[in-house]
């Protein structure tokens, strides 16, 4: 694992170098492989970068879309993170439609919902069960509480480590979530991470010794590249 940790003056700095970091990293595996795959994060943070990545020339033909977690809800709700990602980047630009794969959250049981996307996911990458793919770009935030994707503190879903796709809980509520060691196989990592409320959540995720189950962001260490983009606010006094 390659760890890459910057602190930026403010949020628009860090929305402008991620922005910076991806347009490489879809660049150079389109370069190398001929197509780039990439996953979305959700929440606020990463709505500006998508408003500018919706504005950029690429070969939109050669990039793949796809979500680390989805709230289950419909993509017209506005807690959707693929109805942000499409209102914010995807409705925006020619990028086939093929392109562009959601989290599905129309079966009644979020298990099953989790099955069918692993399978998407297995055909996609032409993997077999029980094999990880390797995701050019995931991108992740953090909450207050350290979690990451939809993988929350003292949940079942960090103990899963056979599956691509599983259910994630928060408060009660199910989610689809990309699992660790999904995330753990791809070639690059970058977190986006804004505000002082983050702060707390952040000195323990690079501590020595905290607990995983607590702050799961630190089952995330990646084979790849692994990118903290920090501002001032949340990034005070973290180290490399
Ligand atoms: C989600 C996200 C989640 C998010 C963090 C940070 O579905 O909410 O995937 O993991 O990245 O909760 O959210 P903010 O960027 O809104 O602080």
């Amino acid at each position: 694992m390659n760890k890459l940790v910057e602190v930026l003056p403010d949020q628009a700095a860090l929305v402008q170098r991620a922005l910076d970091v991806v347009l490489d990293k879809i660049r150079q595996a389109i370069a190398e492989r001929g197509q780039c795959t990439i996953a979305l994060a959700g929440g606020s943070t990463p709505k500006p970068l998508y408003e500018k990545l919706a504005v950029q020339d690429l070969p939109w033909r050669g990039i793949h879309v796809f979500w680390g977690d989805e709230r289950y809800v419909p993509p017209d709700h506005p807690d959707s993170n693929q109805g942000m990602a499409r209102r914010a980047w995807l409705d925006q630009v020619p990028i086939p439609t093929a392109n562009i794969h959601p989290m599905s959250t129309d079966e009644a049981d979020p298990a099953i919902a989790a099955s069918q996307h692993e399978a998407e996911l297995e055909e996609f990458f032409q993997v077999q069960p029980g094999e990880f793919p390797t995701f050019d770009i995931i991108l992740l935030g953090i909450g207050d509480d350290g979690h990451t994707a939809s993988l929350f503190p003292h949940t079942e879903a960090l103990q899963v480590r056979d599956r691509l796709v599983t259910v994630g809980n928060k408060d009660g509520q199910p989610r689809l979530t990309f699992t660790a060691p999904l995330i753990n196989h791809a070639n690059t990592v970058v977190f986006m991470v804004a505000g002082a409320g983050k702060r707390h959540a952040l000195g323990e995720i690079f501590a020595a010794d905290a607990d995983a189950t607590t702050y799961p962001a630190r089952l995330i260490q990646p084979q790849g590249e692994l990118w903290w983009l920090l501002d001032q606010a949340a990034g005070e006094g973290i180290g490399g």
